[in-house]
């Protein structure tokens, strides 16, 4: 069975407390629930990890581009400033698709700006916890190629 790997970055352990009206009231355990559960619906073999360190979110990274696994990443705050996360995502060897659970869009203008969109195969934000779902059947299309 093909994996793919839903990786996290910092903050999202705490959904369900964290501003449910931006985040929602569903809890990381949800999330990594809905992940597994579509990943057996694609015929994928799901892992779920969270991050709030930078340097573990980088290592995770680089797994997976020697593993060749393709990544849904949430990468949170670290999607607006961190450049040694964009350079860790173009060595990227399979699919990465960037998502947000808010639309980072339509919020605060520091959020506008993803450092890692351009390095990412795609963007899928603004559906809630569905935008996790819909990469993940993103990445099985692709796969299916
Ligand atoms: C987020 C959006 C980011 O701006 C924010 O820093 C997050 C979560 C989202 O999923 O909507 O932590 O990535």
């Amino acid at each position: 069975m093909r994996s793919v790997y839903v990786f996290n970055g910092p903050n999202l352990s705490r959904l369900g407390t964290r501003e449910p009206d931006v985040y929602g009231a569903e809890t990381f355990a949800d999330l990594t629930a809905l992940c597994r559960e579509t990943g057996r619906e694609l015929g994928l073999s799901v892992e779920v990890r969270q991050t709030d360190d930078e340097a573990e979110m980088l290592g995770w990274l680089h797994e997976a581009a020697d593993g060749r696994v393709p990544v849904v990443l949430n990468p949170a705050a670290f999607t607006h400033y961190s450049y040694a996360l964009r350079d860790a995502i173009a060595q990227r060897t399979a699919p990465l698709v960037e998502v947000h659970i808010s639309n980072p869009a339509a919020r605060e203008e520091f959020r506008h700006n993803s450092v890692v969109a351009a390095v990412a195969t795609g963007t899928i934000a603004g559906f809630g916890l569905r935008s996790y779902v819909l990469a993940l059947h993103a990445i099985a299309e692709i796969s299916a190629e």
